[in-house]
Formats: C-alpha cells, structure tokens, sequence
C-alpha cells in the first residue's frame, strides 16, 4: 500500500489527513495519508524514505517550506518563483518539489467569482504562505500589490521575489479593492488586528485562516458591508491539486468535503 505524508512542526492540527483518505477510499485506490511532526535534522531521512519509495509523496507544512528545497532534485517553476514547496514527490527517481498553494489560492478566487484584474491588493503579513499568493495575484493580473507586515524588514526581503511590490508600515491603510489576512492574528478566537476598518465598505476581505471559520477580521468586514471569504477553499483546492498530481484523478469537492472542514 502506497503511503502518503504532512509534514510541519506542528502539524496535530492539519486536516489533510482527513481530506486525502477521504478522497482515497472515495476512488478505491490502496493509499493511506498519514501526518509526521519533524525536526530540521529529519529532513534529510524524509528525502530518503521518498527515494525508496516507502513514502510516495509528501505535503510539506509550516514550517519547513522553504527549507526542504535545498533537499530537493528539481523544483517546478512555481517552486521556484515562490521559494516555497508543499508538495514533494518522486519522478524519474528525482526528488521534485511543486507548489499547489498558488493553485489553491487561485481557484478560491476564481469560485467566489472575484476578478482579480486591474485591482489594488493589500496584504498583511510576509509569511510562508505570502509568497504563493502573489504569485497567484501577480497571475490573475492584479494592477498593485501592496505589502504590509509587523516586521517590515520580512516584507522587504519579498521583493527579491517580486519585483513592483509596495512595501507600507504596519499600522498604515491606504486605499485597496481587496485585503488579505496572511499574518497569524485571528487563530485564536479573540485575536484582533489593530487597524481600523470601521470606514471601507464594499470592498473585498479574504483571510487566509479557516479555522475559525470567521475571524473579527471578517466578522466586522461583513458587517461594515464588505464581501468576504475564508480560506477554507484554498486549502480544498491545493490539497486537490497535490491529489492529483499524485494519483492522477481530480478529486470531488462536494458537500461532505466542505461540511468535515467545518467541524
Ligand atoms: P510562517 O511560518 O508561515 O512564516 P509566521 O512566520 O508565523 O508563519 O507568519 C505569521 C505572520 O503573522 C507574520 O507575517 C507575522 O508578522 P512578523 O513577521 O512581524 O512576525 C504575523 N503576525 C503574527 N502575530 C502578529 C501580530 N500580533 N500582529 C501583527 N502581525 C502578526
């Protein structure tokens, strides 16, 4: 039976088990997803165990995105113009490494219908995810990216990345058709940004977080009369993605998929 892998640190909290064995069973093939929590050092061990095929492909996660690529045979190209990988897998027994987030985040776009085209876009936040969602913006044609994070020398460093990004302080807000939340504010329930909302309307607020379903970043969003989304579907779409590239079959996204999400 072939085996299949999240790898983070920490990673008790990831879903992708639930969802990979889900869509395993749901086409009969003989595949169990499991989920490791590793150490720097374990990086190494977990090429290897690709190598010799005891893993055949793993989900990488936080935080080890960037650092499995100097693992790695070969990058695809939206690896490499992100610097980041979350799925790793074996061809021609060479190590590869891709990157379903730009994938996921896109076709989440592309579902609440949201034209990306010609709109001004604010991120807050420069972590691991940051990277794939410009790559997917910058894709989707928007006119301006705008970057904001607590530490702005991190929102700096991403215009090695991307050149054209403008890089704002933290605590500023200036004029934007669609926000992004790419910090960590807003796992925990009562978690709030500090910054002032209260005047936007009809403008379009994403968060990356989907666990809660509704941070106060869209809960308040939602009643300034702003439209809003969580980032439930972009992790059903790169999960997707990684599925496919693994098994060759696009799986279904259906009710049960959204609603075990949801627990
Ligand atoms: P990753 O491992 O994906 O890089 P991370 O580094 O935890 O994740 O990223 C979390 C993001 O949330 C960062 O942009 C972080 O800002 P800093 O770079 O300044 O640490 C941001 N973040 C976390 N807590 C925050 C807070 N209380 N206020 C503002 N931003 C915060």
């Amino acid at each position: 039976m072939k085996k299949y892998l999240v790898i983070g640190n920490p990673v008790d909290h990831s879903l992708s088990p639930q969802l990979h064995n889900y869509w395993i069973k749901k086409n009969n093939i003989s595949a169990i997803y499991d989920k490791e929590e590793l150490n720097n050092n374990d990086l190494k061990n977990l090429i290897l165990r690709i190598k010799n095929k005891q893993i055949s492909g793993a989900n990488i996660t936080v935080p080890f995105k960037k650092e499995i690529i100097s693992y790695l045979d070969r990058l695809s190209p939206e690896a490499e113009g992100t610097n980041s990988v979350n799925t790793v897998y074996l061809e021609n027994d060479k190590i590869v490494g891709h990157n379903t987030d730009i994938e996921g985040f896109e076709f989440a776009i592309k579902y609440t219908k949201y034209d990306i085209a010609e709109k001004e876009i604010l991120i807050l936040g420069a972590g691991g995810v940051v990277s794939s969602i410009i790559y997917a913006l910058k894709r989707m044609r928007a006119s301006k990216i705008i970057l904001s994070n607590r530490t702005k020398n991190k929102a700096e460093d991403m215009k090695i990345l991307f050149k054209n990004l403008s890089i704002i302080n933290w605590g500023q807000l200036p004029n934007f058709d669609m926000i992004i939340n790419a910090t960590s504010v807003g796992l925990k329930k009562e978690d709030k940004l500090n910054l002032d909302f209260s005047k936007i309307k009809n403008k379009f607020f994403y968060d990356v977080i989907y666990n809660p379903k509704e941070t106060n970043f869209l809960k308040n969003a939602k009643n300034f009369g702003n439209k809003t989304e969580n980032g439930k579907k972009m992790f059903i779409y790169q999960a997707a993605a990684s599925f496919k590239m693994w098994h060759g079959i696009k799986p279904e996204i259906n009710e049960d998929v959204n609603k075990f999400l949801d627990q």
